[in-house]
């Protein structure tokens, strides 16, 4: 589901960035644009990404860097 228009910005990427390593949601508007232009989407934006850095928490998943894809 788009969750950013402007920017076309979907809950599935918000939640592989968090898997890829973003760490707040500065960093999510900073990678994707999210929420950085008319701002509608901002709280839900922020919303899906605290649930999607909560339920890496209680998996304990590793963190996939960029780098870790390329090698693959
Ligand atoms: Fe996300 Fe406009 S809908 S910045």
């Amino acid at each position: 589901m788009y969750i950013c228009l402007c920017h076309a910005v979907t809950d599935k990427a918000i939640h592989e960035a968090v898997d890829r390593g973003v760490s707040s949601y500065s960093e999510l508007a900073f990678n994707t644009g999210c929420g950085t232009q008319c701002g509608s989407c901002a709280r839900t934006a922020r919303q899906i990404f605290n649930e999607a850095v909560e339920a890496r928490s209680e998996l304990s998943l590793p963190v996939i860097s960029n780098s870790a894809l390329a090698a693959a």
